[in-house]
């Protein structure tokens, strides 16, 4: 997704600048092109030759400093980036750019910018609750710049609050969300995840082998073009997304309450679950003992979530998913029309790289038109963007 990106990162003198290592590691890892830019006090926390060797490209820390091309670093960085990342953002860097101050070679590219200005303030909770640090967050936010709200947690010195620098993965997906066009801005998207589980008993349960996976890039992918999205999951895993509405249910009956309670405040919904269709009869509240024979568990129906959709979806997006091992795309067809869905995604169970717990999806769109595509294996995001591209055409065929 950064792929051919250029991306500023600015450091400054907080102990969170020991992360960048690892923040310009990642951005370099998803295809961006990374410069960094030091302050005289980052430099006491992490060395211009770290940051230099995992950004592949030489750190810049003097004001009066010329690129290896012969231009005033001070302008050109700022023309070069698609985005500047200042991280972590302290107390004084953060006063200094919302007073217009320009006294360093960090502070003097980003007045001289005309690009995006991502803020990750890090530091002790006093100082960030402080409210000269407030007034200027809130008047570099009014300005136009993107503010990254620290964490809650444990800080350096010793206390817990509001000021740790939030985890490089999430700065990295912030990113991509500023790089990302905004499409899906305005619509409501509610997206089901992972397994169910039906419980036997306090220490059994059924479920699937789903992980996930391709519902969390729905999520995620939605979230990065602009959607509210809330997210219907399982049990799974996964790192919980930011920014994202997350519902943790267990079992098919949990998922179906919760998706009904919010069918009324969205306007697609995707079915990527995998939903347990029987759970045991009865559930016993003590383990249940082994005895000497067999033992029979008699189970039964579960509802069928989407097709409760499907019957009172008005003008909802449907989009659901197909689990087949034979005649994928028959099946499919059979289950889209039998369930009202505006769109089905196949997946073939039999080929590798498909399916269940990988990184990688095999799928074919079938639209209710008739129309069938056939994807590449790709990854679980890249399947989720060609998803979301159809549901983006079908919102607009809607609002026609
Ligand atoms: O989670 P991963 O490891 O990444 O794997 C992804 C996946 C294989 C689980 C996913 O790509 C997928 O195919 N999900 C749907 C699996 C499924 O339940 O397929 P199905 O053919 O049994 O059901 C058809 C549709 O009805 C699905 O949209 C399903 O969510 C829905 N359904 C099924 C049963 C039920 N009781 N209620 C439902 O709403």
């Amino acid at each position: 997704m950064l792929h051919n990106m250029n991306i500023a990162v600015g450091v400054t003198g907080g102990i969170a600048a020991y992360k960048t290592a690892e923040l310009v590691r990642l951005l370099v890892k998803d295809g961006a092109n990374v410069k960094v830019i030091m302050t005289k006090n980052a430099q006491q926390f992490i060395t211009p030759v770290t940051l230099g060797t995992v950004s592949n490209n030489p750190v810049y820390t003097d004001t009066f400093q010329v690129t290896e091309e012969g231009e005033i670093a001070h302008i050109s960085i700022g023309q070069w980036a698609d985005i500047l990342v200042i991280v972590p953002a302290t107390a004084n860097i953060i006063g200094k750019i919302s007073s217009g101050i320009a006294d360093d070679l960090l502070t003097s590219t980003i007045t001289a910018a005309k690009k995006p200005v991502l803020i990750c303030p890090a530091m002790n909770t006093n100082m960030y609750t402080n409210p000269f640090v407030d007034a200027n967050l809130r008047k570099l936010s009014s300005f136009g710049f993107l503010i990254m709200e620290p964490d809650i947690g444990g800080l350096a010195c010793k206390t817990e609050g509001p000021g740790r620098l939030p985890p490089v993965e999430d700065i990295v997906e912030e990113i991509r969300g500023i790089l990302t066009k905004k499409d899906l801005r305005g619509f409501r998207i509610l997206v089901t995840a992972g397994p169910t589980q039906e419980p036997l008993d306090p220490v059994r349960y059924i479920t699937n082998h789903s992980s996930g996976k391709m519902g969390y890039a729905l999520a995620v992918m939605a979230k990065r073009r602009g959607a509210e999205v809330t997210l219907v999951s399982g049990p799974t895993t996964l790192d919980i997304p930011r920014g994202i509405n997350l519902i943790q249910v267990q079992s098919a009956l949990q998922m179906r309450d919760a998706v009904m309670a919010h069918l009324s405040q969205v306007d697609v919904v995707i079915k990527s679950a995998a939903v347990s269709d029987y759970r045991p009869a009865s559930y016993s509240s003590s383990k249940i003992k082994k005895e000497k024979g067999p033992l029979s568990v008699s189970l039964e129906r579960n509802p069928d979530i989407i097709s409760e959709i499907g019957k009172k979806k008005g003008n909802i997006v449907l989009v659901g998913f197909a689990m087949e091992t034979d005649d994928l795309v028959d099946n499919a067809k059979k289950k889209m029309e039998l369930k009202s869905m505006d769109l089905i995604v196949a997946n073939d169970l039999n080929t590798p790289g498909s399916g269940f717990k990988s990184d990688t999806n095999i799928v074919t769109l079938i639209a209710r038109s008739g129309a069938v595509e056939e994807l590449p294996k790709m990854g679980k995001n890249e399947v989720a963007d060609k998803i979301l591209d159809r549901v983006y055409e079908l919102l607009q065929k809607k609002s026609l």
